[in-house]
């Protein structure tokens, strides 16, 4: 199936590794044109600008450079995020800051400052990464879930303030196997056991294990196309079924 994506003009955030780098890879396989803005120099084959999303002016002047280059914004993908562990009370005020302003202000950025182009063109596609912390939790993640629910209100907002010009959806992922995820099993049980960690998270999934980078990919590319042109303010979860789960035992057959 040809998604019409060759030639298409779009900036990923955080595109260096992980999750973003699945998305670019999609995208460039699609033929599209694709722009990483990241603080980490990316280590593979794609166009980098220097922007750190949380700074207005690096933003501002990264959709800058590339309409002065391509004269086109088609997509925007927010992927960009960061996470750190605490309960509300154990979270200091600078740590909240950190996490809303990269997680929430820095998809606020890039839409600002793309959407007045998307607009002039008579088209455009937002895609926010957010989370299944989005609408569940887990322990002591309080600054990161509100983050990933306040991301579900922008995307919601710009689904409905411009429409039917500019498309915005989220998508939700589970657990997905990055460098973010390896971090976070090893702040639970050492650098050497993180793969045995991500493992024993993988049989907690209907699926029996975590995802994998290129499958937010190829979602992401199927959400920005034309094939996705009814699809509008909402959040599609990629989770391998584990939010349809309920953990709680019942009898075996
Ligand atoms: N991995 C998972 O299990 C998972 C699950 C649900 C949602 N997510 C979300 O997916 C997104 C990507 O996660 P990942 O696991 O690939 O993370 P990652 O840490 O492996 O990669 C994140 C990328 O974002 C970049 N980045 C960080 N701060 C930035 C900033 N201020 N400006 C520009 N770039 C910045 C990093 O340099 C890195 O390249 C995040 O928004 C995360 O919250 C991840």
């Amino acid at each position: 199936m040809d998604l019409g994506l060759k030639g298409k003009v779009i900036v990923v955030t955080g595109g260096s590794q992980g999750i973003g780098k699945g998305i670019v890879e999609a995208l460039q396989a699609e033929g599209s044109i694709v722009i990483n803005f990241d603080v980490r120099e990316p280590t593979y084959r794609v166009e980098f600008l220097r922007v750190d999303v949380s700074k207005s002016q690096e933003v501002k002047g990264g959709i800058e450079q590339v309409i002065a280059k391509y004269n086109r914004i088609d997509a925007v993908v927010n992927n960009a995020g960061i996470e750190s562990y605490g309960s509300v009370d154990e979270t200091s005020e600078e740590e909240w800051d950190r996490i809303m302003n990269v997680n929430v202000k820095g998809p606020f950025l890039t839409s600002k400052y793309s959407i007045p182009y998307m607009l002039k063109q008579g088209k455009g596609v937002i895609v926010n990464i957010a989370s299944i912390q989005s609408f569940a939790t887990q322990r002591r993640v309080a600054a990161y879930t509100t983050s990933k629910h306040a991301l579900l209100g922008l995307t919601r907002s710009i689904a409905v303030d411009y429409a039917p010009t500019i498309r915005a959806v989220a998508i939700c992922p589970g657990s997905i196997r990055t460098p973010l995820l390896e971090w976070a099993a090893e702040q639970e049980v050492g650098k050497e056991r993180i793969e045995e960690k991500i493992r024993e998270w993988g049989e907690i999934y209907p699926m029996k294990r975590v995802g994998e980078p290129l499958e937010v990919g190829y979602l992401t590319a199927f959400l920005i196309s034309d094939l996705a042109s009814f699809i509008n303010g909402v959040c599609v979860t990629i989770d391998g079924g584990l939010t349809a789960l309920i953990p709680v035992s019942t009898p075996k057959r």
